[in-house]
Order: C-alpha cells, then sequence, then structure tokens
C-alpha cells in the first residue's frame, strides 16, 4: 500500500522510525506528471533499499517569473496509480505554504556550477533546486537519492552540493528513458503539438551524430559546437538554440580538446518549450 503524506514533520517522524529499524531508504524527488524515465529512478530506488519514498512537489523557488510554474502539469491522481503499481512505500506531497512559511530566509547555493548551461538562462534555477533538495533530504532521511541523468547539470551541483556540506546520503544518476525515436522523456513533452513533437528528435539526433563523428575521429574539438548548432538550426521549428557544445563531465566548461569522457548538451526551444538533453562520449584510450 502506498502511504500519503503531506506534512514535513510527519514525514520526518515516520523516517525516523524506518531508520530506528536499521532500514535503508531510498528516496526519488519529482515534480510529478511523472512518466517512465522517473519510474526507472523509482524502480532502482526499490531494488537497493528497503523503503522507497517519492516526493512530487512543483517547487517554486526554482521557477523564474517568465517560466512555467503555474501551467506545469500536475496529474496526482495519474501519479499515484503509477507509484502504486512499481510498489512504492510513501508518496510526500508538501503544499507550498509548508515548505517555505512566512518568514522563510535561507537559500543553499552551489557557486560557479549553477551559473553554467541551464544556469546562464535561468537565473536562480539552480539555486531553486539545491535548496528544495537539501530541505528535502533533511525531511526525508535518505540513504540514497536518486537523479537522472538527463539532468546532468542538476545531478553534478547536488553531488557537489552533498560533498560540500557533508550531507549524508549517497547519490545516484541513472540513465536517460527515451521513446523510441530517442527523445529523452520529459514531463514538459506534453506541451508540443504534432509538429513539434516531430521535430523534436532534432536532439538526439545531434547527439548521435556527433558521438558518431568523434568516435571515428572524423571531427576535431573546435569544430563540435558548429557542426552542432548547424544541424539543429536546418530543423525549421527550432527556435532558439541557447546551448549546444562539448564541455568537462566535472567543471562544465567548454573544451578545447577531446577528453576521454566528454559531455554533449543541449538546449532550445521548440515552439515555446525548452528542451534539454545531453550524452557522454568515452573515447578509448
Ligand atoms: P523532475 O523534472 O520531475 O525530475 C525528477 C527526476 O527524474 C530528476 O532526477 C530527473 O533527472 C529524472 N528524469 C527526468 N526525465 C528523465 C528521463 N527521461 N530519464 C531518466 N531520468 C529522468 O528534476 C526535477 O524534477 C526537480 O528539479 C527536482 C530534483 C525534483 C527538484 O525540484
Amino acid at each position: 500500500m502506498l502511504e500519503r503524506i503531506s506534512i514535513p514533520n510527519v514525514m520526518q517522524e515516520t523516517s525516523r522510525k524506518f531508520i530506528l529499524k536499521a532500514k535503508k531508504i531510498g528516496f526519488v524527488p519529482t515534480m510529478g506528471a511523472l512518466h517512465n524515465g522517473h519510474i526507472s529512478l523509482v524502480e532502482r530506488a526499490k531494488n537497493e533499499n528497503d523503503i522507497t519514498v517519492v516526493s512530487i512537489f512543483v517547487n517554486p523557488l526554482q521557477f523564474g517569473q517568465d517560466e512555467d510554474f503555474d501551467k506545469y502539469p500536475r496529474v496526482l491522481e495519474k501519479d499515484l496509480e503509477m507509484l502504486e503499481s512499481v510498489g512504492t512505500n510513501i508518496l510526500f506531497v508538501p503544499q507550498v505554504k509548508h515548505m517555505y512559511p512566512e518568514g522563510f530566509l535561507t537559500t543553499v547555493k552551489v557557486r560557479e556550477l549553477s551559473d553554467k548551461l541551464c544556469g546562464a538562462f535561468r537565473k536562480g534555477h539552480f539555486e531553486g533546486v539545491t535548496t528544495v533538495v537539501c530541505k528535502l533530504i533533511n525531511i526525508v532521511k535518505p540513504t540514497r537519492i536518486y537523479f537522472g541523468q538527463k539532468d546532468y547539470q542538476q545531478m553534478l551541483i547536488v553531488k557537489q552540493m552533498v560533498n560540500d556540506l557533508n550531507i549524508d546520503v549517497e547519490v545516484v544518476s541513472c540513465r536517460t528513458i527515451r521513446e523510441s525515436d530517442g527523445l529523452a522523456m520529459s514531463s514538459r513533452n506534453v506541451y508540443l503539438n504534432h509538429a513539434e513533437r516531430k521535430s523534436a528528435t532534432i536532439l538526439y539526433k545531434t547527439l548521435k551524430h556527433i558521438e558518431s563523428l568523434i568516435l571515428q575521429d572524423k571531427i576535431s574539438c573546435r569544430d563540435v559546437s558548429k557542426i552542432m548548432y548547424k544541424m539543429l538550426s536546418d530543423e525549421p521549428l527550432v527556435k532558439e538554440i541557447q546551448y549546444a557544445d562539448i564541455y568537462d563531465v566535472k567543471t562544465l566548461e567548454r573544451l578545447d580538446e577531446f577528453k576521454d569522457e566528454n559531455l554533449l548538451a543541449i538546449a532550445l526551444k521548440i515552439g515555446d518549450t525548452r528542451l534539454i538533453d545531453n550524452l557522454i562520449v568515452e573515447r578509448k584510450k
């Protein structure tokens, strides 16, 4: 049975009891509108722990003023069914007024990493993410917390926060789950109309094309961005390419020379919908 908890103190008390019984808690934080990407994280958490906790909280702190907080999909009944069907133990669904009561003053910011890539286009976004993730960890007290590689920068920033602040949790990174045509699953894909949905495959196509050029030694590192921009901008519905480049997997600095591991990452808009994707390319030594 899926237990639903909405009050932070009650969640904390519940976790405390599990910990006293030496239970390992696996935790998957989400904003709901769940898809198989989220569910893959839940399944992994279930496999590796005694108790699985999922949170659904559309966190206002990580949305900019002109972003989609109000129209972000909220489909709790459907989410509940999906979570129940994979044997989730606890769903934590806090309300904004309980997470950020009047007088709330504290935020957590990971410098540098938070200002690159998506951070350059979404001011304050990652500060909102690290603040809520830090709070959720303190409430749920997990042994392990699960993040998708789909949001690579987010995962890296959370790992940095956990290290820097000595937070006692293991951050587990999970592979990106894709639709059959390669589009990374995302709660925001529902915003795409039929034509936009078709053209959205250009992100993964571009990543895979560049990967094959790299692996065959047919491209120099300095040409990667140029060729990515060319492929992406040839797609008529692509409106705004925010970044498309090759980066260091740890520092997120742009690379001038290939390394053993390289991060290819893209953010762009199709219509009004902002999409991101990435791929780690490993070169053989
Ligand atoms: P949300 O976008 O709901 O994503 C929740 C988790 O699911 C994140 O770790 C994300 O990387 C992962 N995820 C999303 N799509 C995925 C896919 N196609 N394959 C694998 N994993 C995928 O990310 C957030 O929420 C929020 O920022 C949050 C961390 C909950 C803080 O508010």
